[in-house]
């Protein structure tokens, strides 16, 4: 698929801007600070509903505006849809497709399949586990969008259970505060086993796209890989870990058994300790852990490695491309690297890259350039 048309209206630091784009590679160069960014944030934003640099939504409305629009044009198999989103802070966002307004913004999920790989990916090596869990769960989602409400729904169930163990904390009766917990243990149980056994058999199915991509970014034989990371009890989470699925039920089994060794604990810290909240992925190069262990270079070629095998992945499944964004990405890469990564991304449908320095893009991605300069974007050919 590609994007043949972007609106932007209040976004970021556009007033408005209306981009005309085309398949294969298009360039988006321009002094820092001036925008280039917040172009394919705006795309991302659409296709994913959440931004790669804020988790609100406040800061991606242009100062002194109280909405902003983001509008996409996508041609997939021949087939053109208008996407719109809305977006409101401190209110709901709204979505339409075509002329239609649609229920909720998550029904937009799946018009638009992005792989987006910006600086901020670091922290998918070098931070909290919460990093990775989001990457899993996007993945998830992009790959299958009825996940976005399994995540909901785990959300909604988490946040019930917290309150119920925080108020039997303090409550004077605390058997009788705790006579509705085996209910929330069930439900939490119920979508968390689901939850899981998706994140793992994505693991399973990106793991040998990942191992290609590390080696091709950086020409080298490194056994680059993940491992499940869980907080269900000893036993359980060595297997996940050593990367066996089993099936649902036995993982609704594994709550059972966890939520019972770890009662007092969650009773004493008010809050749920086992579920796919508290897990995360341990990446490794050899028997290494990335974290902790790899080098600057080897980390940055990791986090590259996951969204090249994400993109790779969802080609495959989806039989289309989504589209690539490489934000910013050539300048942190020798020369070596450059030139790979320009190999590995020449037959994506649509990719667009943003550089502060049009150089450090390798000229066999010839493809059109934009230029920006203060929130106003000019194609070059115009
Ligand atoms: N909500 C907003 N309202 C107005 N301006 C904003 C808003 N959010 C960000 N900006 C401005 O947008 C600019 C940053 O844009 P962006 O991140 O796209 O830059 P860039 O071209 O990618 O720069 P770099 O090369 O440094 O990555 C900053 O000048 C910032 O002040
Ligand atoms: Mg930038």
């Amino acid at each position: 698929m590609f994007v043949r048309h972007l609106t932007l209206q209040d976004f970021r630091s556009y007033e408005s801007a209306d981009l005309e784009l085309t398949s294969g590679v298009t360039t988006f160069v321009g002094l820092n600070g001036q925008g280039k960014t917040n172009i394919v944030e705006a795309l991302g934003y659409l296709a994913s509903l959440s931004s790669h640099r804020v988790a609100q939504d406040a800061p991606l409305v242009r100062a002194g505006a109280g909405q902003a629009i983001v509008r996409a044009a996508v041609l997939r198999d021949g087939r053109e849809q208008q996407l719109e989103l809305e977006i409101n802070p401190g209110r709901a966002n709204r979505a339409r497709l075509g002329r239609s307004p649609l229920t909720r913004p998550r029904d937009l999920l799946g018009k638009l399949r992005t792989v987006l790989f910006a600086p901020e990916d670091l922290a998918l090596v070098k931070g909290d586990p919460s990093e990775r869990r989001r990457f899993l769960d996007d993945l998830l989602v992009a790959r299958q969008p009825r996940w976005a409400g399994a995540r909901a729904d785990y959300d909604k169930i988490l946040k019930q259970r917290n309150a119920l163990l925080k108020t039997a904390r303090t409550a004077a009766d605390r058997q009788a505060a705790l006579a509705t917990l085996p209910v929330w243990d069930s439900h939490l149980a119920k979508v968390g086993a689901n939850l899981v056994y998706a994140r793992l058999r994505l693991l399973r199915d990106l793991q040998p796209y990942l191992q290609l991509a590390y080696d091709e970014v950086s020409a080298g034989q490194s056994d680059a890989r993940t491992s499940y990371k869980s907080s269900m009890y000893d036993e359980l989470a060595d297997q996940l870990a050593a990367g066996e699925v089993p099936d649902v039920g036995e993982l609704e089994a594994g709550f059972a058994k966890t939520f019972e060794q770890q009662h007092r604990a969650e009773v004493e810290r008010g809050q749920t300790l086992v579920g796919p909240h508290r897990d995360d992925v341990v990446l490794q190069l050899g028997s290494l852990p990335a974290k902790g262990y790899a080098s600057h270079g080897e980390s940055w070629s990791f986090a590259l490695g996951l969204r090249i095998a994400a993109f790779q992945l969802l080609r495959h499944d989806l039989g289309t491309d989504p589209v690539l964004v490489l934000d910013d990405v050539f300048a942190e890469l020798d020369a070596g690297r450059r030139r790979r990564l320009a190999l590995m991304v020449a037959d994506c449908e649509q990719v667009l890259i943003t550089a502060a320095v049009g150089d450090d893009v390798p000229d066999s991605l010839t493809g059109r350039t934009f230029t920006v300069t203060l929130g106003q974007v000019k194609a070059d050919d115009d």
